[in-house]
C-alpha cells in the first residue's frame, strides 16, 4: 500500500500541476472543465443536498465530521511516511555520495563497477559499432584526459525542461561547477521541511561552496477546509545568499538608459542596476508578507518554484544519472500530452492558474521566509 500512496501524493501533485501550467493553460475551455471539476469536489451546493429531510442533513453533518477526523488521522500517516522517508534517505546516502565522488573524480570505479549489459533491442550492427569507435576515439582526442564525468549536473539541467527554461546561458559557465545536489529532511520532531543543497567546487563567480533552499511542508487539514487535505504541501520557501565575487553577480545587470532635462531640452546617459534573469534567481525567491497578499507575479513565481524545488528532491536527486542519459526523460514525457510541448509562450502570465492547484498554493498563513541558514 505505501508506495501507491506515496506515489499517489507525489506524481499526482506534480502531474496535475504540469498538466496546469503546460496544456491546460493553452486551452480555456479544458481549463474551465478542469476548474468546474475542482469546484465539484470541493462540494459545490448540489439541489440534491438541499432536498433532503431535516433529520437527514443533520445525520449526514456527523458523516462530515467523521471526515474531517478521517483527515487528521490522513494527516498523521503522511507524518510517518515523512519519518519513513527520513530512514531511507540514510540508506541512500552513501550510494549517492559515491555518484558525488564518482561525478567529481574522487574515486575511479573498477572495472567491475563499470561493467553495464546492453539491452539486446540495443545491440548494434557492426558497421556502427565501427563508426561509434571511430567517433569515440576523436573526441577522446579533442577532450584530453576528463575528469570524472565533466557537466554531469549542468547536462541533467540541460535535458530536464521544467529546469532548462530557467537556465540562462550566463548560467551555464557556473553550473559547470556543481559538484552535488543533496536532499536533507528535517529532524524528527521538528517541523516538515527539506533542504536542497547545492555544492559547488571553488570557482571564480562566488565565495560559497554550498547553495541552499529550504522548503517549509505542512501536515494537516486546513481548519477552513479540512476536506481538501491530501497530504503535505510546500508551505514556503527560503533561499540563501550567494557571495559574488566582485563584476560576478550574474542576478543583476547594469543598463544605460538616456534621460532627458526637461526645461533644458539635454540628455545625459545614466546607468542603473536590474534584476537578470538567471537560474540563481532561484536562492533568492519571492518573500511571503506577514499578511500573506502577494501579487500575482510573485505567486505564480513561487508555484513555478515549490513545482521545481519539488521535482528536485523527488525526481532529479534520485535518479540523476538516467536525466543525464535521457532515459528518464522518455518516462516523464509519456505522462504529457503532445499539446504541452507548445506550452512555453505564454507561461508567465499563464501560470497563476496554478494557483487552482491545492497542491501549489502558496498558503496564505505560510511563515515568511526566515533568515538564510548557510552551510
Ligand atoms: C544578463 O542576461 C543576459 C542574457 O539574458 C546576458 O547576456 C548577460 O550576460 C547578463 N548580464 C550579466 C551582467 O551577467
Ligand atoms: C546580486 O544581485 C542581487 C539582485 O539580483 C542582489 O540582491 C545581491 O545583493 C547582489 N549580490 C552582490 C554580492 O552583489
Amino acid at each position: 500500500m505505501l508506495p501507491d500512496v506515496t506515489v499517489r501524493l507525489w506524481v499526482f501533485a506534480l502531474i496535475l500541476a504540469r498538466q496546469l501550467t503546460m496544456q491546460m493553460m493553452q486551452n480555456p475551455q479544458i481549463l474551465a472543465a478542469l476548474q468546474e471539476r475542482l469546484d465539484g469536489l470541493v462540494g459545490s451546493p448540489s439541489g440534491y443536498m438541499e432536498s433532503l429531510p431535516k433529520v437527514v442533513k443533520r445525520r449526514v453533518n456527523a458523516l462530515k465530521n467523521l471526515q474531517v477526523k478521517c483527515a487528521h488521522i490522513e494527516a498523521k500517516f503522511y507524518e510517518e511516511v515523512h519519518e519513513l522517508e527520513r530512514k531511507y534517505a540514510a540508506l541512500y546516502q552513501p550510494l549517492f555520495d559515491k555518484r558525488s565522488e564518482i561525478v567529481r573524480a574522487a574515486y575511479e570505479p573498477t572495472d567491475e563497477e563499470c561493467e553495464w549489459k546492453q539491452d539486446e533491442e540495443e545491440e548494434l550492427t557492426e558497421e556502427m559499432k565501427e563508426k561509434a569507435k571511430v567517433e569515440e576515439e576523436k573526441k577522446d582526442e579533442e577532450k584530453e584526459d576528463p575528469k570524472g564525468i565533466p557537466e554531469f549536473w549542468l547536462t541533467v539541467f540541460k535535458n530536464v525542461d521544467l529546469l532548462s527554461e530557467m537556465l540562462q546561458e550566463h548560467d551555464e559557465p557556473i553550473l559547470k561547477h556543481l559538484q552535488d545536489i543533496k536532499v536533507k529532511f528535517s529532524d524528527a520532531g521538528q517541523p516538515m521541511s527539506f533542504t536542497l543543497e547545492f555544492h559547488f567546487e571553488p570557482n571564480d563567480f562566488f565565495t560559497n561552496t554550498v547553495l541552499t533552499k529550504t522548503y517549509k511542508m505542512r501536515s494537516e487539514p486546513d481548519e477552513s477546509d479540512p476536506f481538501s487535505f491530501d497530504g503535505p504541501e510546500i508551505m514556503g520557501c527560503t533561499g540563501c545568499t550567494i557571495d559574488w565575487n566582485k563584476g560576478k553577480n550574474i542576478t543583476l545587470k547594469t543598463i544605460k538608459k538616456k534621460q532627458k532635462h526637461k526645461g533644458r531640452g539635454t540628455t545625459r546617459t545614466v546607468t542603473k542596476t536590474v534584476p537578470n534573469d538567471s537560474f540563481f534567481n532561484f536562492f533568492s525567491p519571492p518573500e511571503v508578507p506577514e499578511s500573506g497578499e502577494m501579487d500575482e507575479d510573485s505567486e505564480a513565481v513561487l508555484a513555478a518554484d515549490f513545482e521545481i524545488g519539488h521535482f528536485i528532491r523527488e525526481r532529479i536527486v534520485p535518479r540523476a544519472v538516467l536525466y543525464f542519459t535521457g532515459e528518464a526523460i522518455e518516462d516523464d514525457d509519456d505522462d504529457y500530452d503532445e499539446e504541452g510541448e507548445e506550452a512555453d509562450d505564454e507561461e508567465g502570465e499563464e501560470e497563476a492558474d496554478e494557483e487552482n492547484d491545492p497542491d501549489y498554493e502558496p498558503k496564505k498563513d505560510a511563515n515568511p521566509p526566515e533568515e538564510c541558514k548557510q552551510q
